[in-house]
């Protein structure tokens, strides 16, 4: 015991607890021992010096000069080995410690290889191939010098006004952990000192999803069991995932916003979760807690030091007044050398001290970026990504020698395939719908129409073109564009007509209060249907979208998201029935607005609505139902599955004991394809109001026409666990009902006990 009190004694005055002891590293502790307290700080800042995508009023200045000085630690928004070595020759040559800097970059999804939109990759419920996404992402990115990715964003969405929506992988904590894990094992790998392996960043550490009325920043309140239960998992799957750094997202959380939040980067992050890596804060968030009315720089920079933040993006807040609140005993050193020790620790994991030009190659980019290869999992990860909502007639698929009338703003564009938040694709290099019509199905007559704008709504295209022209409004009447495309319809066999949102009308800072599709093209697809012809529209979003209209009109709809770079041949697959669609909704696609949020995993009420017909003094609406359009996990195939036999290994568990689940499943239809078995769990009776139903177990098997394949799903003791009032992990005793089937509304039951 004494020994023990001497140990603690050290360590306590020499400033570490024993978890940080064990982990300090040789080399880092030098470096430390030698740095002035500036050189410390000009580690905590990161700059970009305006060659990226500034998302806020500020771009960094003097960045040469304040590298040279030892003011920087980290430099995002540049890329190309000869620009990255320009700026590591002046940390390494110029600088008294010859510190690397970090290069980091926000590749969401895909570097040039764009690959569809984070929501449309998940829809494809394919871990392998999110990793695999991730892994060509970190090889194309650190080809051209980066080393560190802001990605990935797995922040829980349940508002589909909130135009990040499309950054992430949709509304379900149980997925959006499974995605969280394969792509932090896609970007770091197994070996960050490799030359393509890439520092990962879970992001916007918390609750970013949840910002009220689904405006972009805008401010959380959640019960901690709520969060804790509901929106944290991901987080904490990428940690336990080994993630390296972590970025604070703009929102507040009990009053004090995320990059100046104690409880959350310390008592949550460090000590329940154990994370070891650094945070940084988002694109000056530490600044921004002055607009949130916590003081001045100097007040707020000092809180987010205290609270643990390590990385001040942009601001400058550290950099500049850190030293005073030193001086006048707001913060300590050790809180400084700690957060620097933190940033020399990830650049260490990155092998640059060893050799900071590891990342800088110039034979690199030629070879590894943009090849055939990748080219190909772009194209293969976008029909995966696909989900086909109807299938009126059966239209899809299409045969190849169809007189097809192509019409549609979306149908022969480049600018709006990449998706939101693709700064370091390029446009130009991706595959129009058209072109890949054309390719596929080279003896099939295909004219194009535009048939209407994207939207008429000129104030509307202003604000979101502002990285290119995505909404352009074209000089002829919309009478006239609307002519010229049913002419094309009524001398076609059938029509396919590309529509919805432009690029930009999702992502960042673009949160919509009307999901539907703009006017102008809604009035394009009720006159191609009162021409009689078949349609099947391809629609396009970075978000869910209020359809009832459209899914109401005897039309086939495929879901393609935002495609990517490959986008019009991976939509010819699938029209053409190359590939057949096996994609499935990571978010609920409400009927309005107004039912928003709208989840699957929703609590009963006291009051459960009837569903036969409406009953006064019951949890409903006066003008819609409670059901959502489609509801999560939806989507068809051109074949059908029929499921039966479910049957489960124990009637009853012990505390610790797992529990397999077991379905027959069959292809019944006219097709070879892909089924996304899911397995939602029901927790009958709790200390804590249960969820009706929660996703906890799902697999993506591959059926040929006519093939029955047995599948088992197991569900480990940990699956049945939840958060209780006092935040403690546990399962509870009593019965759990087990649904599995084809979507969140699956009926095929099975039930245990938990002893
Ligand atoms: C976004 C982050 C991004 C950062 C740097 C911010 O506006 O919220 O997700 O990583 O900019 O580009």
């Amino acid at each position: 015991m004494r020994k023990f009190n001497l140990f603690v004694a050290v360590l306590f005055f020499t400033g570490l607890s024993s978890l940080q002891a064990q982990e300090r590293i040789p080399q880092v502790e030098e470096l430390l021992a030698k740095m002035t307290l500036e050189e410390k700080i000009g580690q905590l800042n990161l700059l970009t010096p305006g060659g990226g995508v500034a998302t806020g009023a500020v771009v960094s200045q003097n960045v040469e000069a304040k590298i040279k000085a030892g003011q920087v630690g980290g430099l995002f928004g540049v890329a190309s080995p000869e620009k990255m070595k320009v700026a590591q020759d002046f940390a390494v040559n110029d600088t008294r410690l010859k510190i690397p800097l970090l290069f980091g970059s926000d590749v969401i999804h895909g570097y040039k290889t764009t690959f569809p939109i984070p929501l449309g990759l998940a829809a494809s419920w394919d871990m392998a191939l999110m990793e695999k996404t991730a892994r060509i992402a970190a090889i194309e990115a650190t080809a051209d010098g980066i080393n560190w990715n802001f990605s990935p964003m797995v922040d829980i969405a349940r508002d589909p006004r909130w135009g990040r929506i499309a950054e992430g992988a949709g509304e379900d904590p149980y997925l959006g952990s499974a995605i969280a894990q394969a792509m932090v094992k896609g970007y770091q790998g197994t070996d960050l000192t490799l030359a393509n392996t890439m520092l990962a960043t879970v992001k916007h550490i918390a609750l970013y999803g949840a910002s009220e009325g689904g405006r972009d920043y805008n401010s959380v309140d959640m019960s901690k069991v709520k969060m804790y239960n509901e929106y944290l998992p991901p987080y904490k799957a990428a940690v336990d995932a080994g993630v390296a750094s972590i970025m604070t997202s703009f929102n507040d959380i009990d009053g004090v916003p995320a990059s100046g939040n104690k409880w959350l980067l310390t008592d949550l992050l460090r000590e329940q979760w154990g994370f070891d890596g650094f945070v940084v804060s988002d694109y000056t968030s530490v600044n921004e807690m002055i607009a949130h009315g916590l003081g001045d720089l100097q007040a707020v920079s000092a809180l987010a030091l205290n609270a643990g933040l390590d990385m001040d993006m942009v601001g400058e807040g550290f950099l500049t007044t850190l030293k005073k609140s030193l001086e006048e005993g707001k913060v300590t050193e050790d809180q400084i050398t700690q957060a620097c020790r933190r940033i020399l620790e990830a650049k260490h994991k990155l092998g640059l001290f060893n050799d900071p030009y590891r990342y800088i190659d110039a034979s690199r980019p030629a070879k590894d970026i943009l090849n055939d290869e990748h080219r190909n999992v772009a194209r293969e990860a976008a029909a995966r990504s696909f989900v086909l909502l109807k299938n009126h007639n059966n239209i899809l698929p299409l045969k190849k020698n169809l007189k097809i009338a192509l019409v549609g703003p979306l149908s022969n564009n480049k600018n709006n395939m990449l998706g939101t938040w693709a700064p370091t694709g390029n446009p130009d290099l991706s595959v129009p719908i058209l072109d890949g019509l054309k390719s596929v199905a080279p003896k099939a007559t295909i004219k194009y129409a535009k048939g209407a704008n994207i939207s008429n709504d000129s104030e509307l295209a202003k604000k979101v073109n502002v990285f290119g022209p995505r909404i352009e409004i074209d000089e002829r009447s919309p009478e006239e564009m609307l002519k010229e495309a049913l002419d094309l319809a009524n001398d076609s066999d059938v029509v396919v007509a590309v529509v919805g949102e432009a690029t930009e009308m999702s992502g960042e800072a673009a949160s919509r209060t009307d999901l539907s599709i703009p006017e102008s093209q809604k009035k394009l697809i009720r006159a191609l249907v009162a021409t009689g012809k078949p349609v099947a529209l391809v629609l396009m979003s970075g978000r869910p979208l209020t359809i009832p209209e459209e899914l109401a009109l005897p039309v086939s709809i495929l879901q393609v998201w935002h495609p990517g770079v490959e986008a019009g041949n991976a939509v010819a697959d699938v029209l053409f029935g190359d590939y057949n669609p096996a994609g499935k909704l990571t978010a609920t696609w409400p009927v309005n607005v107004g039912q928003i949020p709208i989840y699957y995993s929703m609590k009963n009420t006291g009051r459960p609505a009837t569903t036969e017909s409406f009953q006064k003094f019951q949890s409903n609406y006066l003008d819609a139902p409670n059901a959502p359009l489609l509801p999560f996990g939806y989507g068809l195939s051109y074949t059908q599955f029929e499921y039966s036999d479910l049957s489960i290994d124990k009637a009853g568990i012990g505390q610790g004991e797992s529990v397999t689940i077991t379905v027959s499943l069959k292809n019944t239809g006219n097709y070879d394809g892909e089924e996304v078995v899911q397995l939602y769990l029901r927790d009958v009776v709790r200390s804590i109001t249960p969820p009706m139903r929660e996703l906890k177990g799902f697999k993506k098997v591959f059926l040929k026409q006519g093939e029955s394949k047995s599948v088992s799903i197991t569900l480990a003791p940990d699956d049945l666990k939840f958060y209780n009032s006092q935040l403690d992990f546990v399962s509870e005793p009593g019965e759990f009902e087990v649904y599995i089937g084809t979507d969140s509304n699956a009926t095929e039951k099975v039930s245990f006990i938990l002893n």
